[in-house]
């Protein structure tokens, strides 16, 4: 459980641990359970995560989409569910938030149920913190509108010029010459700085932001019960850490940061405390492996294709395109789930009330009828802004300027030392159904 110290500026401050990370506690806990490995029998059930592991999810992906726009799967450790997976047919489901609902009472957006599908043990309570991206209208509508100003145009303007010196400094910091973990150098900590310029966090606990998001945003940690409970107590520090930052902020005059705009928000009396917690953890969450993994697939890709890393070298005023094709190309979230809320028809298949619905949005962005030559990066793409990878409709990622200002100003800064980054030893990637990335990208840093 959280300790409190005192901060130097008189403020308690809970101290929270930061180990282990929930990546270690699932890998320690499955080769102690070997028996609770999840099995997987059905051609298409691409809820299992060695697919994306191994990076060997694009050939199913294809032969699903030359198939049609919706695949059921009777079976899968996380039950029955149906496959969108063409770029039209996932536009068409999310048009629909009322018939395809994102909220926890139905399931949620995840492939995995929420935890009340668990039987308690004695004295056990159910823990789900509520957040507005898996609210249905209009309920949605008004708490997205508390955090929605942190993202204007002009915010992004004012956020600029702090990012943009973050991001040169850690680039002139990085190792020449030598091999390192591009993830562990570079993505996380220019994703980690971001978020706590945004919510005004303090600057030297930013690394616990990492953390709590690993621990809340991997979803197999519920394929066993132990590592959910360890997952409730981490939780329940970082909360007790953003009740401190949000008493401070609360006495003080309002500043520009998303936590003190969220307090002085007039929406902000419809939501209760724990309301406000949970749509703190989604930005953090959200706005986390995200853009992570996008910096760590911009490297990659750029290795992959160095035609492209050699275009983006001789004319920098591709970069804002080159965002969007890697964003296109990496698909940081695999997919978002709906639940039916009546019995309907979809592309003349009958869906029942329950349903659950998987929108492959990794599958979408390599839809062939909608990109050419899907599985390359191509940085003069026309529609490259035509990927789905921050959503459609009503849930559209809230953070996405953020997330491309970022991605934007890291190339920028790289052009401007003529820094090219190469692959340059191992590379791991995520084992998870739903985050799509890299644990680990070892790069050598040359010039052009
Ligand atoms: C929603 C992806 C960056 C905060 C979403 C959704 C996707 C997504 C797919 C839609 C969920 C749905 O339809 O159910 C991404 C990607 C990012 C990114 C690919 C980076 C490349 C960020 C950042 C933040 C953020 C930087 C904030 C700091 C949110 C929030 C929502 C959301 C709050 C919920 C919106 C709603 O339900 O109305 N994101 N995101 N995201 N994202 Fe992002």
């Amino acid at each position: 459980m959280a300790t409190k110290v005192a901060d130097p500026a008189g403020q308690e401050m809970p101290k929270c641990r930061t180990s282990p990370t929930a990546f270690d506690a699932l890998t320690q806990y499955l080769a102690a359970n070997p028996q609770n490995r999840p099995t997987h029998s059905h051609k298409f059930d691409v809820s299992r995560s060695d697919i994306y592991v191994e990076d060997r999810w694009q050939p199913i992906f294809a032969e699903m989409r030359a198939k049609g726009p919706l695949h059921y799967v009777p079976e899968s450790p996380f039950g029955a569910y149906w496959n969108v997976v063409q770029h039209k047919a996932i536009q068409h489901v999310e048009s629909l938030p009322e018939l395809f609902s994102s909220s926890w009472e139905h399931g949620g957006i995840t492939i995995t149920d929420p935890d009340w599908e668990q039987e308690l043990a004695e004295g056990e309570e159910r823990f789900q913190l509520p957040m507005f991206i898996a609210m249905d209208r209009p309920k949605h509508t008004g708490q997205r509108r508390t955090v929605a100003p942190a993202f204007t145009p002009a915010e992004m303007k004012r956020m600029e010029v702090e990012i943009r010196q973050r991001t040169a400094e850690l680039l002139d910091s990085l190792p020449e010459g030598e091999v390192f973990d591009w993830v562990e150098k570079v993505s996380i900590p220019l994703t980690t700085g971001m978020l706590a310029i945004l919510f005004d966090f303090p600057w030297e606990d930013r690394h616990l932001l990492t953390y709590w998001s690993d621990w809340a945003g991997d979803t197999e940690l519920s394929l066993a019960r132990d590592l959910d409970m360890q997952r409730r107590e981490i939780l329940h520090e970082m909360a007790a850490y953003f009740q401190q930052l949000w008493m401070k902020k609360a006495n003080e005059e309002p500043s520009p940061d998303l936590i003190s705009m969220m307090i002085h928000s007039p929406a902000m009396n419809q939501m209760d405390p724990l309301e406000f917690m949970g749509n703190l953890v989604l930005l953090i969450v959200g706005g986390n492996d995200t853009t992570r993994n996008t910096m760590s697939g911009m490297i990659h890709g750029f290795d992959k294709f160095p035609d492209q890393r050699k275009l983006f070298e001789e004319n920098p005023d591709l970069i804002p395109n080159a965002v969007q094709e890697c964003i296109r190309y990496q698909t940081p979230l695999s997919h978002m789930r709906r639940t039916a809320t009546e019995d309907t028809e979809l592309f003349g298949e009958q869906i029942k009330k329950g349903d659950k619905v998987v929108m492959w949005y990794l599958s979408a962005n390599r839809d062939e009828t909608v990109f050419d030559n899907p599985d390359k990066i191509d940085i003069t793409r026309e529609n490259a802004r035509r990927n789905i990878s921050f959503g459609y409709g009503v849930h559209r990622c809230v953070g996405a300027r953020l997330a491309e200002l970022q991605l934007r100003l890291l190339l920028e800064e790289m052009h401007k030392r003529r820094m090219r980054v190469h692959v340059a030893g191992d590379v791991e990637r995520v084992r998870a159904n739903f985050v799509h990335g890299f644990r680990k990208l070892e790069v050598e840093i040359t010039h052009f």
